[in-house]
């Protein structure tokens, strides 16, 4: 009896010594390794602190809109082979598939009839230059089918500088290429030792992209194998120092028919993960406040309620599949993805419904560029 009340008396003192430090963190800004490692391993209480504070900042900075971007999974074909992804080369147990011209036009014709002021082309990663060509020739049409109204975020892995230029001059304007880890030895780690995963051409690709003009996206997994919170508080770090538009992350899950189907020793649990991922959010918006940070499908997958409560937390993007439902099951980039089973006008109203639960209101018919970027535009 005595040794427990000792016990509780002596955690609750540690405990308020934390409170005291993470709030400090918090107001002050005081955004160093070591503070991260701290907020990301903090107590539920003080994870509560960091949320809602992130979600004032949010309103205080960008407001309370939500802006959705409506995702075209063009094709599952990969030429690359990342240790954990679904659709990766490997994986014979996929069938592979590519949406028509027509299949994808109509899906942005819907997007623009249903007032989503963007669109995200997202594929496996492809380099020929027929694949070149014809993404250059659809975003010429998706342009003048939307009077040019319709932004077009492109999201097609690593190309070359020239490829880069011509999707730009054709219309697109923003890229998201994720860093996956901030960590060049945990990126190894990641990818197959064969001389065609580099982490030096991962940041190259997106310093390219940068100097010709996109809004450049990045994003990391979070509760990858090897992981550590150090590495999570780097990744952080990184996203300000390259100085992001855009930042997409969610939580890492497993996915069968991959090297990483199981659980690697000292693995986070799924719903540790989700937590995690939303402190990331957080944090990052306090970071940088007027940056765009996607709500992603991946939080979805673990809480069905994960997107509006990364909302909640920060973010203030979300991206409703369009993809023709029938593709949908071939492009699962892991275990349990959500609204695989739905066609896109299902989309709509499930999200509007699911955002008035977060008190956002959505940005119809604008494009919703992330601040940042128009501030740095503007000199
Ligand atoms: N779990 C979560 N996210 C994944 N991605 C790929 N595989 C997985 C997985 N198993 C993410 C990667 C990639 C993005 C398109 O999807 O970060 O950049
Ligand atoms: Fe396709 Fe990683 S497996 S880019």
């Amino acid at each position: 009896m005595l040794l427990s009340k000792h016990f509780s008396k002596s955690r609750s003192n540690v405990y308020l010594c934390m409170m005291q430090s993470v709030r400090d963190i918090i107001d002050q800004n005081l955004f160093t390794v070591e503070n991260l490692v701290t907020l990301l391993s903090s107590s539920v209480d003080d994870g509560l602190y960091l949320l809602k504070k992130a979600g004032e900042v949010k309103l205080k900075t960008i407001g309370n809109k939500v802006y959705f971007r409506g995702l075209i999974e063009l094709s599952n074909v990969c030429e690359k082979d990342c240790l954990y992804c679904g659709i990766r080369k490997s994986n014979d147990a996929i069938e592979r598939y590519n949406l028509t011209d027509e299949e994808v036009l109509g899906a942005a014709r819907f997007a623009f009839a249903e007032r989503y002021g963007s669109i995200v082309i997202q594929s496996g990663e492809v380099t020929n230059e027929q694949f070149v060509a014809r993404i250059e020739r659809l975003i010429r049409q998706i342009k003048a089918l939307s009077d040019n109204k319709l932004g077009i975020t492109l999201s097609l892995g690593e190309q070359t500088e020239a490829v880069y230029r011509r999707w730009f001059d054709a219309g697109a304007h923003r890229y998201l290429l994720r860093i996956e880890s901030s960590n060049p030895e945990l990126y190894r780690q990641l990818h197959p030792d064969d001389g065609k995963h580099l982490y030096q051409q991962r940041l190259a690709s997106l310093k390219i992209m940068k100097q010709i003009g996109y809004q450049a996206g990045t994003g990391i997994m979070i509760g990858t194998p090897f992981q550590t919170m150090q590495d999570l508080a780097n990744d952080l770090l990184f996203f300000r120092e390259f100085d992001i538009d855009m930042v997409g992350m969610g939580p890492f899950i497993e996915h069968d028919d991959t090297p990483f189907r199981n659980p690697v020793a000292g693995s986070l649990s799924l719903p540790e993960r989700f937590n995690l991922s939303l402190r990331m959010v957080a944090i990052l918006r306090l970071m940088m406040p007027d940056i765009n940070i996607a709500a992603t499908t991946a939080l979805q997958a673990i809480d069905p309620l994960g997107r509006e409560k990364a909302v909640k937390a920060g973010a203030n993007i979300i991206m409703p599949n369009i993809t023709p439902g029938k593709y949908r099951n071939n492009y699962l980039l892991y275990n349990n993805k959500p609204c695989t089973n739905e066609e896109p006008e299902q989309c709509g109203g499930c999200l509007d419904a699911r955002l008035s639960l977060a008190d956002s209101e959505i940005g119809y018919g604008e494009w919703g560029d992330s601040r940042h970027f128009e501030k740095k535009e503007k000199g």
